[in-house]
């Protein structure tokens, strides 16, 4: 059973309230705002039964109303980068707010990370919901979004469900920074990582996909084995990883990703109905912010591993469908499970 409790979490400068809702199982308990849907805190239990928080963020809803690298919050209306923020559908060209560099990331100006959602306790969770006007940021359609975190003992899963009334791109996603060492531990070189992906997608200059899918096979992005990311990033991919690694398009529940901390024993295995994962290494961080309890968070101090339709997928013809059409169901889910191993 999971104990669901919740609890105020400050105002937004409009004076509206914020709720933090706190997800308790026998081995993991976290915590979620309902702005954003943050998750801020996730706490689990190394081999010996010490308990870290395990996820970068802020102690305050400050921390988050602030310009920030999106820390545990929901991505959309598309998450990742969609070039020079354009698209065109059934002949209709959109132009997206430009926000980094070049292109449109995560959602634009205001993406859902900073949207106050609706909140609902459910079994062993919390759903959030919010509409996203026809429009908003550039995007066509009135979007109704739900985003639903469930407990099960030691197995998180998030599931996002949306509605459209025009035809609109999409991508959900939760943009967690992990280090089983605990957070505010400098560096993640000692985490072993496997992702089950047999091609992965270049990228330009702008961190946008040149559109081939290459084979990982021979290259530092064959990740079926485990490697320990210290030799590999330190030793060969200086800049670290902010790659898309291609997974099945059969929308069934499919291992993607597996995590191993050998001096912890901590274990995060992620499985998901996505096409694609997201492997960033965290590369833009540079210590500049003040994060929970005092910590700061150097480069590669934490991975996310986004579970998402591949980067600019609307525009590229042979990546997975992007569109959301009127009368379908958006449904995807990834299941985050923590274990310790010896
Ligand atoms: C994603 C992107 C990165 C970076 C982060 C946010 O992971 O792939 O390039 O923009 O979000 O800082």
């Amino acid at each position: 059973m999971t104990q669901v409790s919740s609890e105020g979490f400050g105002t937004l400068p409009d004076g509206r309230p914020v709720r933090r809702f706190t997800l308790s199982s026998d081995s993991v308990t976290l915590r979620v705002l309902s702005f954003g849907a943050i998750l801020t805190s996730l706490e689990t239990k190394d081999r010996d039964g010490q308990t870290a928080d395990i996820v970068l963020g802020f102690d305050n809803l400050e921390g988050y109303i602030n310009k920030h690298p999106y820390f545990g919050a929901v991505i959309g209306r598309v998450a990742n980068r969609i070039a020079e923020g354009k698209f065109s559908i059934d002949g209709k060209d959109y132009q997206l707010p430009i926000n980094n560099g070049p292109n449109s990331l995560h959602g634009g100006l205001k993406g859902f990370d900073k949207v106050l959602w609706t909140p609902e306790v459910v079994p062993n969770g919390v759903r959030f919901s919010m509409t996203s006007a026809d429009g908003e940021q550039g995007y066509p359609g009135e979007l109704k979004v739900w985003v639903t975190y469930v407990l099960n003992g030691e197995e998180l899963a998030i599931n996002y469900k949306a509605k459209t009334t025009k035809t609109t791109p999409i991508n959900l996603t939760n943009h967690s920074y992990f280090n089983l060492a605990g957070h505010g531990t400098p560096k993640i070189y000692d985490h072993e990582v496997s992702i089950e992906a047999e091609s992965y997608l270049p990228v330009d200059k702008t961190l946008i996909p040149t559109g081939e899918i290459a084979s990982v096979m021979n290259t530092y992005f064959d990740l079926r084995n485990p490697v320990l990311l210290g030799s590999h990033i330190e030793n060969k991919l200086t800049e670290g990883f902010d790659h898309n690694f291609c997974l099945s398009f059969s929308k069934q529940r499919s291992p993607c990703a597996r995590v191993f901390h050998q001096p912890s024993g901590r274990l995060l295995e992620v499985e998901t109905t996505q096409p694609g994962i997201q492997f960033y290494t965290a590369n833009f961080l540079d210590g500049s912010l003040k994060g929970k309890e005092g910590a700061t968070y150097p480069k590669h101090s934490a991975f996310c591993l986004e579970t998402q339709n591949w980067p600019n997928a609307v525009n590229k013809k042979n990546f997975p469908d992007a569109l959301l059409r009127p009368g379908e169901e958006y449904n995807h889910t990834t299941w985050f499970k923590f274990s310790v191993r010896q």
